[in-house]
């Protein structure tokens, strides 16, 4: 992601984070109408509309995934396959992985379904039998190669009988947005402008200065003139399934920011993950790592085979791991991989004020990033100004404490009653809290729904008052020897 292409990102960005979910604190507090739009697709048409209705109302967008996902197999209609099974059997409940996480802020739920034998397909009665829609509006739509709706939205009256239920449309896969926005005026529903409210009153994206957060495009250009997102997974510990699903969750959800390590072990998955994902490569920021030992005693090696397991043309950014013996070989082996093109820019873990001052003099290229431990148990408010002040961005890991330390985190009064007066989660706040201070987060999960969670940072914003809150927290604990 070069500078120039700072345009195209803000507008891609914007694109992608409109469908995720976002808080609920402004609109509630409007006591504004809430739309979210539901679908489930099996081949991706009812995707590509549900997504214009998300976009046309402003509304928040949440993918019916099945736990058990349906092959090409299951789905080859008239063979007695899965689905043709399940069609037959109007008591099959198809599981549904993770869940809507607040379905009480919904007045008016989008409800976009394939037809599936001239009914709609049963994970569609196990998602409206999940939640309680008394009161709510549900608009249904669904998609056929050639059916129309017939009697499949009336059927799902009785799984659903408390709500207000419209009549249903269908629409072939060639609909275009025109068509989708005709029917929703139509039918009456009208753009959700609390959301567009929460979304729009953030910190102002004045800046596209190296270093200073751009809120609006949630991307920092580096000192390597590359943009990076602030926000994105982490992928410590998760095994090669975990990370693969992990990164595809969030590349999912709107994230385009990974880090990863070679002692993670899980490269090639990551790797495996950006290449099978429809997002274009150069809207994906990777992050690798160089360990401490044989790799940093044959760099070049090191580097080609992070290249190799990655596999995705070039590296965004590397790192060293950590200071150790030819700690400085090492970076002017990433420094040359650098003016080969191989990687776009470089940095370092773990390395402190002292650290930093006996290393700078000993290399040529500025490190465009540092990655250190930082929560609010161990801020390192010395350490965060000093390095951006030498126009680099800083980086934390263990942003929620670390293994063994986040149920105590997240249970801390101050944080807690932060995230209450918001309506969002402790994870949220903490996450909010680093990214006012300038500090880029990567918080590692396997979970598809903390990961949609932690991408959701910009409907709300700490007061300073509540940053000094958080601030006070401070106990100087490292949770890792690094
Ligand atoms: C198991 C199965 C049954 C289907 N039954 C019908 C049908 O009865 N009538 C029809 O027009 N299309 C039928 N289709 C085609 C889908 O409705 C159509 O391709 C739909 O747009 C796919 O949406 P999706 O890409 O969002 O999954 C069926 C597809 C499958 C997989």
């Amino acid at each position: 992601m070069k500078r120039k292409n700072l345009a195209m990102i803000a507008f891609l960005s914007v694109l992608s984070f409109a469908a995720c979910i976002r808080s609920a604190a402004q609109a509630k507090a409007n006591g504004a109408n809430h739309i979210l739009v539901v679908y489930f697709s099996a081949t991706g048409t009812t995707r590509t509309l549900a997504e214009y209705a998300a976009d046309i109302l402003n509304a928040d967008i949440y993918e019916i995934v099945p736990e058990q996902p349906y092959t090409d197999e299951d789905l080859a209609y008239y063979t007695g396959g899965r689905a043709d099974r399940e069609q037959e059997n109007p008591a099959v409940r198809p599981a549904i992985a993770g869940s809507v996480s607040d379905m009480a802020r919904y007045d008016t739920v989008v409800l976009g379904y394939p037809i599936w034998h001239g009914q709609a397909p049963r994970i569609i009665s196990t998602f409206l039998e999940s939640y309680d829609f008394s009161g709510k509006t549900v608009l249904p739509f669904c998609t056929s190669h050639s059916s129309g709706i017939g009697s499949s939205d009336d059927a799902l009256h009785d799984l659903a009988p408390g709500a207000n239920w419209m009549g249903g449309e269908r629409f072939a896969a060639d609909t275009s947005r025109e068509e989708i926005e005709i029917w929703l005026n139509e039918n009456g529903v009208v753009a959700d402008l609390a959301n567009a409210e929460a979304d729009t009153e953030d910190l102002s994206a004045e800046s596209t200065a190296p270093g200073v957060f751009n809120f609006e495009t949630h991307t920092v250009l580096l000192n390597s003139g590359y943009e990076m997102p602030i926000m994105g997974l982490g992928t410590y510990s998760l095994s090669d399934e975990e990370c693969y699903n992990s990164v595809t969750a969030l590349l999912e959800a709107g994230g385009r920011l990974i880090d990863t390590a070679y002692m993670y072990g899980n490269e090639a998955a990551v790797g495996r993950a950006v290449r099978d994902s429809d997002v274009p490569r150069e809207e994906i920021f990777v992050i690798t790592k160089l360990y401490p030992g044989e790799q940093f005693a044959n760099p070049e090696k090191a580097i080609q085979d992070a290249l190799d397991k990655l596999d995705i043309g070039y590296i965004d950014m590397m790192l060293l791991h950590h200071p150790g013996e030819n700690d400085v070989k090492a970076y002017q082996a990433m420094e040359q991989a650098v003016a080969e093109g191989k990687i776009h820019s470089i940095g370092l873990s773990n390395w402190y004020v002292e650290e930093l001052e006996e290393f700078l003099p000993q290399v040529t290229i500025t490190p465009a990033l540092v990655q250190n431990e930082i929560h609010p148990y161990y801020q390192e408010n010395d350490v965060i100004p000093y390095i951006q002040d030498l126009g680099i961005v800083v980086q934390g890991w263990y942003p929620f404490g670390g293994r063994g330390h986040t149920a105590e985190l997240f249970g801390d009064s101050v944080i807690s009653e932060i995230a209450a007066a918001h309506g969002v989660t402790s994870a949220q706040v903490i996450l909010r809290w680093n990214l006012q201070k300038g500090v880029v987060v990567i918080p590692g999960s396997g979970n598809p729904d903390h990961i949609w969670e932690n991408l959701d940072l910009f409907g709300f914003e700490l007061s300073d008052d509540e940053m000094e809150q958080i601030n006070d927290l401070d106990r100087g604990e490292k949770h890792d020897w690094y």
